[in-house]
């Protein structure tokens, strides 16, 4: 892989580069941007932690060379546990801290794979009478067409293989990857 990282010894192949990323985040954010000139108030970006932690961070910076104004909720769920499979069960770890009330919110998720997590999360959030819900999901996995879950901006389709970096973990480690990809099964084979 690329410069020699630690973690490059155990990524088998990317699948999507860090230039990408840059790039196609732009384009969200123009995107975004046009389609929200009169948002009243702004845009109230809420990042769904860990694994979005990364892209909310490039995607309000990129957001805000282009308008209207944001602001920042974070909220932590979780619907998997140390492995990769989906417990199909979720959790709220961290709620919003303020009144979403009239506001237009923009969900910032990282990946939708089943869309269990994110159909759960609109339902939350509808229930608090924003003005709208929206959202912009880096990265999604070919089952999310099972759910019918309307994520208004996709930044990549992805095979359905497990993937890391750019935020996403395994078991809690190569969040820090600036690019996506695949693991070595020996990775998986020795944890
Ligand atoms: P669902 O199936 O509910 O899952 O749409 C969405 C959440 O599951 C996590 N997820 C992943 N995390 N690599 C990861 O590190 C993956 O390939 C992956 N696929 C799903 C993620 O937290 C997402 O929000
Ligand atoms: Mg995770």
């Amino acid at each position: 892989m690329a410069d020699g990282s630690w973690y490059d010894t155990d990524i088998d192949h990317v699948i999507i580069s860090e230039q990408q990323i840059r790039d196609k985040i732009d384009e969200l954010a123009k995107q975004v941007s046009v389609d929200h000139t009169d948002a009243d108030g702004g845009i109230l970006l809420v990042c769904v932690l860990k694994g979005a932690v990364m892209f909310m961070a490039d995607f309000a910076r990129a957001l805000g060379k282009h308008g209207p104004s944001t602001e920042m909720e974070f909220m932590a769920v979780s619907s998997y546990g140390q492995g990769t499979t989906s417990s199909g069960v979720v959790r709220i770890l961290k709620d919003l801290d303020r009144d979403i009330t009239g506001r237009h919110v923009l969900v910032v998720e990282d990946i939708v794979d089943s869309g269990l997590t994110l159909s759960w999360l609109m339902k939350y959030l509808e229930s608090r009478q924003p003005a709208s819900v929206e959202v912009v999901a880096l990265f999604r996995k070919p089952d999310a067409v099972k759910v019918q879950v309307p994520v208004r901006y996709v930044g990549f389709d992805i095979p359905s293989e497990f993937v890391v970096g750019y935020g996403l973990d395994f078991s809690e480690r190569y969040r820090e990857l600036p690019y996506v990809g695949v693991l070595k099964p020996e990775v998986y084979a020795r944890s």
